[in-house]
């Protein structure tokens, strides 16, 4: 399972370096001008967001889009030790710094941090996806850890070519709820939901 899924994330990654720059940048700005109008966007006060990095869909403006219209935006600060994720809540790109694997990360001693049950929305980052809502990400199981705890409303962003048939989804595996692409919106119904047990429902 497990070289199953780097396969499926290298051979994806590969492909997404060979999208043509303006032809990306299309998708994206389309991508993001579905988000800035969907329901779960607009009605979220606090929304946490990666910063983007290559070919990942572009974050920066939809972060100065979301303060725009008051929003609180936190980003995560990786903790590799126990591959755990903390929030931090910023105003300004200058709260970043280079941290973990070259990621653009909050620097907590300026931001502080942001208790993950305040987050009303979780864009969660992904290279492939099913239109069940599994995912693969980079392989750190940072997200999945996050979602066996947060049980709010989590959304995907990206190009209707990151999805595949099925993705070989394992027990610890958690659905998104809302994938977006430039071409459409599925709501998966899958709340917080997994491979195994999953009732679709929102715990609330
Ligand atoms: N809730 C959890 N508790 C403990 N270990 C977990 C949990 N979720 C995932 N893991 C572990 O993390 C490792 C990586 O998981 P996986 O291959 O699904 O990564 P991924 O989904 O690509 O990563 P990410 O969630 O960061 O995007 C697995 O070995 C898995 O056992
Ligand atoms: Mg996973």
């Amino acid at each position: 399972m497990r070289e199953q899924k780097a396969e499926l994330r290298q051979n994806m990654l590969h492909y997404l370096r060979t999208i043509e720059e303006t032809q990306f940048k299309k998708k994206c700005a389309q991508i993001s001008a579905r988000l800035i109008m969907d329901p779960l966007w607009q009605s979220a006060r606090v929304v946490a967001v990666t910063i983007s990095m290559a070919r990942e869909v572009e974050t920066r403006s939809l972060i100065e889009s979301a303060w725009a219209s008051g929003k609180k935006v936190a980003v995560p600060q990786c903790e590799p030790k126990t591959k755990t994720l903390m929030f931090c809540p910023i105003d300004s790109f200058s709260s970043l710094k280079p941290g973990h694997l070259g990621l653009m990360e909050p620097d907590v001693s300026k931001t502080g941090r942001i208790d993950p049950a305040d987050l009303e929305l979780v864009i969660v980052p992904g290279v492939v996806f099913d239109r069940r809502g599994f995912r693969i990400g980079y392989g750190g199981g940072y997200y999945d850890r996050l979602l066996s705890i947060y049980q709010g409303p989590t959304l995907s962003l990206l190009l209707s070519d990151q999805f595949i048939d099925q993705i070989p989804a394992e027990a610890h595996d958690k659905k998104v709820q809302v994938l977006l692409t430039e071409k459409d919106r599925i709501d998966t119904g899958g709340f917080a939901g997994h491979a195994y047990g999953n009732k679709g429902e929102r715990a609330d």
